[in-house]
């Protein structure tokens, strides 16, 4: 669906090589060139990005903030190549999206939601439980292997997405708010073993968050999206040694900087 007037340009959908299931994919990047994107609706056309550029070189962490409703979520599904922009240009490397709600099957055990994406590219079941295995005990889920999603915490079961995301073997991760639904401290927690398991294995992330904190903890930089339409505010390095605590005086720097640039957008 094509916006009125938008001019559409050629862009490439997101090529299927580099999927490498069995081990680390090739790295890959991001670029979003004037990416323009209004949805069709029956109350008339709804501007969701205006113009957006934004580039993330291979294994960058990039988190993007903004208001609800702003186009964060139609961001990276036009990245993960779910939709097309109206106008503009976007190019990535494959992509794995996990999205807010953690959608494991309730019928499978966590070791078998998590190694999913490598049955459905053809892996036996025994192999692909023994490549998730290690990442059970890598983030705190050794035991819970055979587990069925209702056994676990909310917090448990954003692990066990995130491993099957991971396993997906995409160099591009899109990370839609994978938090948003925990508590301060369980949440706090899981920042630390995101950034744990994206030292250990480096992908090309795209994290989209409402929290600045988490943006600033996270990432190598905090992009400021205005309100709907979604237009590219401020980007701000985040210049703080890894492992990093929320009261780093570069991560409050960054945090402020943020609030003001989202204050300054709306
Ligand atoms: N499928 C759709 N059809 C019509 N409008 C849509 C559709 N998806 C999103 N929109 C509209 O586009 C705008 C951007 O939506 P999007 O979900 O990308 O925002 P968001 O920044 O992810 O919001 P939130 O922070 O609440 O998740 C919103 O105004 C929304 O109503
Ligand atoms: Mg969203």
């Amino acid at each position: 669906m094509r916006a009125k007037g938008a001019t559409p340009l050629i862009d490439e959908p997101p090529s299927t090589a580099g999927l490498d299931p069995a081990g680390a994919p090739a790295p890959a990047g991001i670029g979003l060139d004037g990416v323009t994107r209004a949805y069709r609706t029956a109350r008339g056309l709804v501007p969701a990005l205006d113009a957006v550029t934004l580039h993330v070189a291979p294994a960058e962490i990039c988190a993007v903030v903004g208001p609800s409703g702003c186009g964060k979520s139609t961001l990276l599904e036009l990245v993960c190549g779910l939709q097309r922009p109206d106008a503009g240009t976007v190019r990535a490397g494959p992509a794995a999206l996990m999205f807010q709600r953690d959608l494991l099957l309730p019928w499978r055990t966590a070791l078998d939601n998590a190694a999913l994406p490598l049955r459905i590219a053809g892996v036996s079941a025994a192999a692909a439980r023994e490549q998730a295995r290690p990442w059970f005990a890598e983030l705190g889920l050794a035991g819970f292997e055979q587990a069925r999603p209702r056994e676990l915490s909310g917090g448990m079961r954003q692990r066990v997405a995130f491993v099957r995301t991971l396993l997906a073997g995409r160099p591009v991760l899109a990370l839609d708010e994978p938090f948003a639904a925990l508590d301060a401290l369980t949440r706090a927690e899981a920042q630390a073993w995101l950034a744990g398991a994206l030292a250990q294995e480096p992908r090309t992330v795209l994290l989209v968050t409402h929290d600045v904190e988490e943006a600033a903890v996270l990432a190598d930089r905090v992009v400021v999206l205005s309100p709907r339409p979604g237009r590219v505010v401020a980007e701000i390095a985040v210049p703080a040694p890894r492992p990093r605590h929320r009261t780093d005086p570069a991560i409050v720097a960054v945090r402020e900087h943020a609030l003001v640039a989202l204050g300054a957008g709306a």
